[in-house]
C-alpha cells in the first residue's frame, strides 16, 4: 500500500495510474476506520482498478461547538485496516497540506444543505463540499464511493458532480449495521454502555416507522408521530425525525423512495440514521462485533 501526504505526489500517483488505463475509485472518509468505511472500500473494488482511501479530519465541516478536537484519531489503526482492505494508496494529508490558508472560497450547497444537517449545523455541508471538491481535483478518480448513513451528504455530493460537472461517477453504499441495528459511526466510541444501549433507539423508530407503512399507513406525520414514540426513550433527545421524498423534500403520501432521516442526541453524542421505506433496516448490511 502506497501512502501519501503530499498534494502534488497523490496526483502525480493518480495521473500515473490512469495513464496505464487503470480505473481509479477514492473512498473519502476522516478516519477512525469501521466495517462501514471498509465497505465502501470492497465497492470502490468491484467497481475499479485503484483504490485510494483518503482519511482526513476536516475542520472546515466543524462548527466551534462541536467535536473537531477530540474527533476519534488513529493512523497506526486506520493504516493497518485499509492494508488489510488492500487498499492501494492511503492518503492522509496533514491540515497544513490540505489548508495551506483557510479557504476564502466554498461550494455552497445551496437549498439542500440548509435543511436537516444543515440547519443543525451551520456551514457544516459547505466545509464537506469544499473538502471533496478538493479530493476529487487532488485525486482525479473516475468514481467515488459514499455511505447512505450520511443520506443528505451524499445527496448534495451527486448535486455538486452534477451542477458543477465534476468528471466522477458516484456510487452510494448501504449503511452498515451492527446485529442489534446500530449504525456504525466513528462516534460510537463516544458511548458508554448505558448510552450504547440507548442509542438503538435511533433504528427500533426507523424499524417502527417502516412497519405502520408496511402495514398501510402512508400518512407521514401518523408515521412521524409513531417514529418519534420509540424515539423519545430515557437518555434519548430526538433532534428531527421526518419522512420526506428521495430529495428530502415533504411528501403527502409516502412510498417506497421515501426516506426516514432521524437525528438525536444520546447524552452529548450527536447520532444520524435514516431508512429508505422500500428497502428497509434489514437489507442494510449487519456486521458483527464490528
Ligand atoms: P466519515 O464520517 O468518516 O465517513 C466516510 C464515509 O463512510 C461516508 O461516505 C459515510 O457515509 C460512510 N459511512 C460512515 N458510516 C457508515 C455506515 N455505517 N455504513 C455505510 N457507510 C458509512 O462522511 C465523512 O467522513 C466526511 O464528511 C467526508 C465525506 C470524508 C468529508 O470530510
Amino acid at each position: 500500500m502506497h501512502e501519501i501526504t503530499k498534494l502534488p505526489e497523490m496526483r502525480a500517483w493518480s495521473r500515473a495510474e490512469r495513464a496505464k488505463g487503470r480505473r481509479i475509485g477514492v473512498v473519502p472518509t476522516m478516519g477512525s476506520l469501521h466495517e462501514g468505511h471498509l465497505r465502501l472500500v470492497d465497492r470502490a473494488r468491484d467497481r475499479g482498478d485503484r483504490v485510494v482511501l483518503s482519511l482526513f479530519v476536516n475542520p472546515l465541516q466543524f462548527g466551534p461547538q462541536e467535536d473537531f478536537a477530540r474527533y476519534p484519531r488513529n493512523l497506526a489503526r486506520d493504516r493497518g485496516l485499509a492494508a488489510q482492505r488492500e487498499v492501494d494508496c492511503l492518503f492522509a494529508p496533514d491540515t497544513a497540506a490540505m489548508y495551506a490558508a483557510e479557504p476564502l472560497v466554498r461550494v455552497s450547497p445551496g437549498p439542500l444543505g440548509e435543511t436537516f444537517e444543515g440547519a443543525a449545523r451551520p456551514g457544516h455541508f459547505a466545509g464537506v463540499l469544499t473538502v471533496v471538491a478538493k479530493l476529487f481535483h487532488i485525486v482525479e478518480p473516475d468514481l467515488a464511493v459514499f455511505g447512505r448513513k450520511d443520506y443528505q451528504q451524499a445527496l448534495l455530493v451527486r448535486q455538486m458532480v452534477q451542477d458543477l460537472d465534476f468528471p466522477v461517477e458516484i456510487d452510494v453504499a448501504p449503511t452498515v449495521r451492527e446485529l442489534d441495528g446500530l449504525a456504525l459511526s466513528s462516534r460510537n466510541a463516544y458511548l458508554d454502555p448505558d448510552q450504547r444501549r440507548a442509542a438503538l433507539a435511533l433504528s427500533r423508530a426507523l424499524r417502527a416507522v417502516e412497519q405502520a407503512w408496511r402495514g398501510g399507513e402512508a400518512n407521514p406525520a401518523v408515521l412521524e408521530r409513531r417514529g418519534l414514540e420509540v424515539l423519545k426513550t430515557p437518555g434519548v433527545t430526538p433532534e428531527y425525525l421526518a419522512v420526506v421524498s428521495e430529495t428530502l423534500q415533504p411528501v403527502k403520501q409516502a412510498d417506497a423512495r421515501s426516506v426516514v432521516v432521524i437525528a438525536a442526541r444520546v447524552g452529548p453524542t450527536r447520532l444520524i440514521d435514516n431508512v429508505v421505506l422500500g428497502e428497509g433496516v434489514a437489507n442494510d448490511v449487519s456486521v458483527r462485533g464490528a
